[in-house]
């Protein structure tokens, strides 16, 4: 079996995971292939204008592209010159049929798993690195070596990074993971990946389970983590109506070691592409197995994020006299986080629909989500009257009566808000959805302010 690496999906985890490898294991080629030709066109071009903005991948990428990270639309001889194959694309809520809006539609994987069937030349490792419902790899397994004249074994190898700091969680992960079969085959094949890993990560972070718990543990994790936003959300609900703090709630709490202080910051709910998707599929598997009061706690989730940005509708609609017709609104933020122009399940986008039923005359702000923002809004964005893009936050609270602040880019508090309230219809509103800015000075210039559970 040889060293080389492929890369199935050249996306959000393709290319910054495959990117790292390449950089802390020279003696390795690694190829990241896809089916999107833009997609790889831009890995390769010249000036590093890469399809996704991650601080710092730049960098990496510039160290080791060309060196031993190739970036192709070969799948074919991708998969015949390498013998470990990591797969991560995407696997999207199913939008049709058996488990429609909760399950995961499996048809990209499974098709790569036909391709990577038909091409072999040889024995392979096919390691999930995109994140799959539990049992999937015995699926794969099964149609990989159904009438094969290789074997193939399947490995799950779920990816922790979060978007914005992709690089950063790559070089430094808590741990990794590695599920295998438990047979000697299996054990031999999770060796081979622990090796790749083991060049910059301390082997105690390296972490080899069987394949199923793998699987379960990563999507365990992503709804451990949604439901600790949806809980302190609850709780923001409950400050503003009590006169708590919830900045002051969650610092408390966060100080106990046992609850912890990370993943307590109210906001306008949980976006981007995996949480919503993965407790979902968790929600679907707990059905599945006739657990349904397991289904209903998840679901429960999902439905607290959901009613999040209808309440900052509501709050806002309240603040400015119950009639949003014709007032203009800055959206400052429409990415789902700071430092990521990934716009996928964004609270803003949902936030942006129900302002625009109301008639709003609404602007956008962002200093990277701008194209992707036209994209997901194309379809109500008509003349342009009522809706409008502008990357400058100046421009786009020029004359309006509120601000909305979604997304907690850093240089939103880094902004002359004197200026900007000079620029604004009276009474000029700041509603600060992430608790970012500093509420006491926005008062004092002038400022009518809104929180969230505050
Ligand atoms: P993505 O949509 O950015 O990238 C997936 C890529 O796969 C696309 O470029 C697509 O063209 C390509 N693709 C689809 N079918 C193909 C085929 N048959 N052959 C070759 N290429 C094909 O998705 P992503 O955000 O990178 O997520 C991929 C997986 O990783 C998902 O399962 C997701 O849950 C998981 N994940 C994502 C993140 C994240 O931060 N985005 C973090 C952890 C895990
Ligand atoms: C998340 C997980 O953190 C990663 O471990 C996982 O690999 C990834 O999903 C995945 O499977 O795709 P990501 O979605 O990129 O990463 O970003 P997070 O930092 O987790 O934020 C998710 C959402 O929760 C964002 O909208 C963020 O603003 C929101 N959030 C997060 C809060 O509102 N409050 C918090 O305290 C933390």
């Amino acid at each position: 079996m040889n060293k080389n690496i492929v890369c199935i999906g050249a996306g959000y985890i393709g290319g910054p995971t495959m990117a790292v490898i390449a950089k802390m294991n020279p003696d390795r080629k690694v190829i990241v292939v896809d089916i999107n030709k833009d997609r790889i066109d831009a890995w390769n071009s010249g000036d590093f204008s890469l399809p996704i903005y991650e601080p710092g991948l730049v960098d990496v990428v510039r160290e080791v592209r060309g060196r031993n990270l190739f970036f192709s639309t070969d799948i074919e001889g991708a998969v015949k010159e390498c013998d470990i194959i990591f797969v991560g694309v995407n696997t999207p809520t199913k939008m049709f049929g058996r488990g429609a809006g909760r399950a995961s539609d499996l048809q990209f994987w499974e098709a790569t798993a036909r391709e990577i069937k038909n091409y072999a030349e040889g024995d392979k490792l096919v390691v999930e690195k995109s994140t799959l419902p539990v049992r999937t790899a015995a699926a794969m397994e099964s149609i990989l070596n159904d009438h094969a004249k290789y074997r193939f074994t399947v490995l799950s190898n779920p990816e922790f990074l979060a978007e914005g700091t992709a690089v950063k969680d790559l070089l430094e992960p808590d741990r990794v993971l590695i599920g295998g079969p438990q047979d000697e085959v299996g054990l031999a094949a999770i060796r081979e990946i622990v090796e790749i890993y083991a060049t910059w990560v301390p082997r105690e972070r390296i972490l080899t389970t069987n394949v199923w718990s793998a699987e379960l543990t990563k999507l365990a994790a992503n709804a451990f983590l949604a439901q600790r936003v949806s809980s302190i959300n609850a709780i923001a609900g409950l400050c503003e109506a009590t006169g708590a703090d919830v900045d002051e709630v969650a610092r408390v709490m966060g100080a106990d070691h046992r609850i912890g202080s990370k993943f307590l910051k109210a906001g306008p709910g949980f976006g981007g592409s995996c949480f919503k998707k993965d407790v979902l599929n968790l929600v679907y598997l707990c059905e599945s197995f006739g657990l349904h009061t397991a289904a209903e706690y998840w679901s429960g989730v999902i439905k607290m994020n959901e009613h999040q940005q209808e309440r900052i509708v509501s709050r806002l609609f309240k603040a400015m006299f119950n009639t949003l017709a014709n007032k203009k609104v800055a959206l400052f933020g429409f990415a789902f986080k700071a430092d990521t122009g990934d716009t996928r399940e964004t609270p803003s986008g949902k936030v942006a629909r129900l302002l625009a039923d109301e008639h709003v005359r609404l602007v956008i702000t962002d200093p990277k989500a701008l194209p992707n923002a036209r994209k997901d809004l194309a379809d109500i964005v008509g003349d342009g009257s009522r809706l409008a893009f502008e990357e400058d936050p100046y421009k786009a609270a020029d004359g309006a009566d509120a601000i909305l602040l979604m997304t907690d880019w850093r240089l939103y508090s880094e902004l002359d808000w004197g200026r900007i309230y000079g620029s604004m219809r009276k009474p000029a509103l700041v509603f600060d959805t992430r608790n970012c800015l500093d509420r006491r000075a926005l008062k004092e210039i002038g400022f009518k302010v809104l929180n969230i559970g505050k």
